[in-house]
């Protein structure tokens, strides 16, 4: 025969309470219940540590889709690396990988973000090496469907380690759109480069990006502010004139945000991309240069603005409408 209190496995707990038909046992049992509840409470749960970040993280971002923001990330990420900064440029695209296309380093990605935040490489398995750059390192993103394959913690965990590692700068390319992976890419940004295109969708879609920075971000958890910076790309000052587009100074309004950097509407950033050699390094490009002169303002230096006025057509071109 089998009874309770034979059963070695029963707990105190499951024990009375497992016979709530009995009427002396089932104040007891409520006492016990609630006093392991209390106890339960009382108990500090783990406390969450925050890890330190000792790389300034920057987000490059905006609401819209296909602005720029991936051309913009491996630029910016190129040039601070030329400027002598350890720097990790790192995909956040989870299924839409792009980044190492524009970096040139799509054939040597074995192990992606996803791959090291799941534990199935070290984060060192998963960094490639720049062959331009020797400070410079690119973390891919993974092609899997699953949009959930990145987790705060996860993501937390790398960035960290990166800053352990002697990085100085991780630039975290985000997807379009306010999704997961656009809010990861942004929640322990530093600092934030809003990518706009001087156009009304692009401009409103951005304003929504500033009041996800300014709510959902850990700095602004913590009361604190996300540096923002405007960068307009895609500028063509001949339809600013003419009034097909919007002007820096329009968009500035709207935003209230400093400017970063202007990058003329170019040809050659879209050979340079389909070449694999970011645009900030094709010295002739206006494109380029753009990106050099915004690089040298995120570090600090005060930088006129360039070309933004369109250029005055010659005799020769007005008569041949060239
Ligand atoms: N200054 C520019 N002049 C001309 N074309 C540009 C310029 N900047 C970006 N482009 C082009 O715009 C397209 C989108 O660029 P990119 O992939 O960088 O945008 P994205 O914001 O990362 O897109 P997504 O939201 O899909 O991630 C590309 O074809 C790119 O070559
Ligand atoms: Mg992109």
């Amino acid at each position: 025969m089998t009874t309770e209190t034979e059963s070695p496995i029963m707990d105190p707990i499951s024990q009375v309470s497992s016979n709530p038909g009995s009427p002396v046992d089932a104040p007891v049992a409520e006492a016990i219940a609630h006093a392991a509840e209390a106890a339960v409470a009382a108990a500090p749960a783990a406390p969450k540590v925050e890890r330190k970040f000792l790389a300034e993280v920057l987000v490059v971002t905006s609401g819209k889709g296909g602005v720029g923001k991936t051309t913009t990330s491996a630029s910016i990420a190129c040039g601070l690396a030329r400027q002598g900064k350890k720097v990790c440029v790192i995909d956040f695209d989870v299924g839409l990988r792009n980044l190492d296309l524009i970096m040139g380093c799509e054939r040597r990605v074995v192990y992606d973000f996803v791959n090291v935040i799941h534990g199935e490489c070290t984060l060192r398995q998963a960094l490639i090496k720049d062959k331009r750059f020797d400070n410079l390192y690119v973390l891919a993103a993974s092609q899997t469907r699953d949009k959930d394959a990145l987790t705060k913690d996860g993501v937390e965990k790398v960035l960290a380690d990166l800053g352990d590692d002697g990085f100085q700068y991780i630039v975290c390319d985000s997807p379009a759109g306010i999704e997961k992976g656009a809010f990861l890419a942004m929640y322990f940004a530093d600092r934030a480069i809003v990518v706009v295109n001087p156009e009304v969708s692009s401009v409103r879609d951005s304003d929504r990006i500033l009041g996800l920075l300014a709510s959902k971000t850990r700095r602004a958890e913590k009361g604190q502010k996300v540096k923002e910076h405007l960068l307009l790309t895609r500028y063509s000052p001949a339809r600013v004139e003419k009034g097909d587009m919007l002007s820096i100074k329009d968009v500035q309004e709207i935003l209230g945000l400093e400017v970063i950097g202007v990058i003329p509407e170019a040809p050659e950033v879209l050979q340079s991309s389909n070449s694999g050699e970011p645009v900030i390094l094709a010295a002739e490009s206006h494109a380029g240069q753009a990106y050099t002169d915004a690089v040298a303002r995120l570090l600090g230096e005060k930088r006129e603005l360039r070309f933004t006025t369109a250029e005055k057509k010659g005799f020769f071109a007005k008569l041949f409408g060239g």
